[in-house]
């Protein structure tokens, strides 16, 4: 059996082609794809705008420069890939880690009273880990009572749904961010996505991903003028070629991560050392499948486990390290607020095989040679 790692993209002929054929077009950089692709993205999502850029990363410090004063306070997770805060940093902000709640995602109750206690905290980046949405309801609520910033960081959750919402519709913030690294849910090698419904924010985002440069009808031709600090974040033509053909695959990508999740709570049921981070919810688009894992009753230790399933051909994650507890946070004061929930969960979870090539028969060996070596 091939070796099978936790995540892996799906490339078929169509997406093949689509890169082909842009890539024999005029347009490598920013052409024709960009715009569709961010229109389509937009329209799935149910925002009114969407800016392309080069990763989920760029996503975050573009929306954070036009989000973010210098010097505010944000509430986020510490259980999250490392740019969800770092661009918090980037824009010289400063990120404030609250617990998890037992799913995952940040405890909004803390964040509440957090909040509370705190009138100088202005915004709140909160991530729908592993593609469950966190509630909408609750976005609404601490918005329109504390007039905070939201962003949400919809890197997992693309598709997921809560509350008749669509992850990144920012019906309840006032933007959302995507990446489309390959073991996301769709793919264009590296790329990234910020949604928004606000007009002036999206006209921000637009000349941060070039340069900070402007152009517009009154200049003579050759003229543009730089009115900020930008960057080069563009994503290119044939990139966007990719997205959009993956894109028409997404609903069955997320069918197939369902069925697969339902697969996996099934095989675990009964299991008194393994248990899923949460039951299955059609909120969930699923990017991961996380188990909580007795490593106190376990034959394997986690490091014994990740090695021994290597060795059988099977990639383990673990997501995340707690991102306060990184050395560079630490030497800027983090690592020492109290998450007891974070802690108890990244002693135990593992995020096993998820994508949608996976098959039937190799999630099977996933399931039976973890319990082989959870149970001994
Ligand atoms: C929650 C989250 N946010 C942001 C990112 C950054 O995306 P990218 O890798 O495209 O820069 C990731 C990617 O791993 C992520 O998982």
């Amino acid at each position: 059996m091939a070796f099978i790692p936790y995540g892996k993209q799906w490339i078929d002929e169509p997406d093949v082609q689509a890169v082909v054929k842009t890539l024999e077009s005029d347009y490598l950089t920013t052409g024709p794809k960009v715009a569709e692709f961010e229109k389509a993205i937009a329209g799935y999502c149910g925002a009114k705008y969407a800016v392309a850029v080069s990763n989920g990363t760029a996503a975050l410090h573009i929306a954070s420069l036009a989000l973010l004063k210098p010097g505010a306070k944000v509430l986020t997770t510490p259980n999250s890939f490392l740019s969800t805060s770092n661009a918090i940093l980037y824009a010289g902000a400063k990120p404030l880690f609250v617990d998890i709640a037992e799913d995952g995602n940040i405890d909004l109750d803390l964040c509440e009273s957090m909040l509370e206690n705190d009138p100088q905290i202005e915004a709140l980046y909160a991530v729908h880990f592993s593609g469950n949405p966190i509630t909408q309801k609750r976005l609404a609520a601490l918005k329109r009572k504390y007039g905070i910033t939201i962003l949400e960081d919809c890197a997992h959750s693309i598709g997921a749904e809560r509350e008749g919402i669509k992850a990144g519709s920012c019906i309840h913030s006032d933007a959302s961010i995507f990446s489309f690294h390959p073991v996301k849910h769709i793919t264009t090698g590296e790329g990234g996505m910020v949604t928004t419904n606000d007009a002036t924010l999206y006209e921000k985002l637009k000349i941060l991903r070039n340069h900070g440069m402007v152009k517009t009808p009154d200049m003579k031709p050759w003229e543009y003028e730089m009115r900020t600090l930008g960057f080069n974040y563009r994503i290119t033509d044939f990139q966007c070629a990719l997205g959009l053909s993956q894109l028409k695959k997404l609903d069955d990508f997320i069918a197939r991560r369902r069925e697969l999740a339902i697969h996996y709570d099934e095989a675990f049921a009964e299991d008194e050392l393994i248990r899923p981070l949460y039951l299955y919810t059609k909120n969930s688009s699923y990017h991961l499948y996380v188990v909580l894992i007795d490593f106190q009753k376990s034959e394997s230790k986690r490091e014994d486990l990740f090695v021994k399933m290597r060795k059988k051909g099977i990639g383990l994650q673990v997501h995340y390290i707690p991102i306060n507890k990184q050395p560079y946070y630490k030497a800027l004061g983090y690592g020492e607020e109290p998450t007891p929930v974070m802690d108890r969960y990244y002693a135990r979870c593992l995020s096993l095989p998820l994508y949608p090539a996976l098959t039937d028969k190799e999630q099977e060996y996933v399931i039976r040679n973890l319990k082989e070596m959870v149970h001994g």
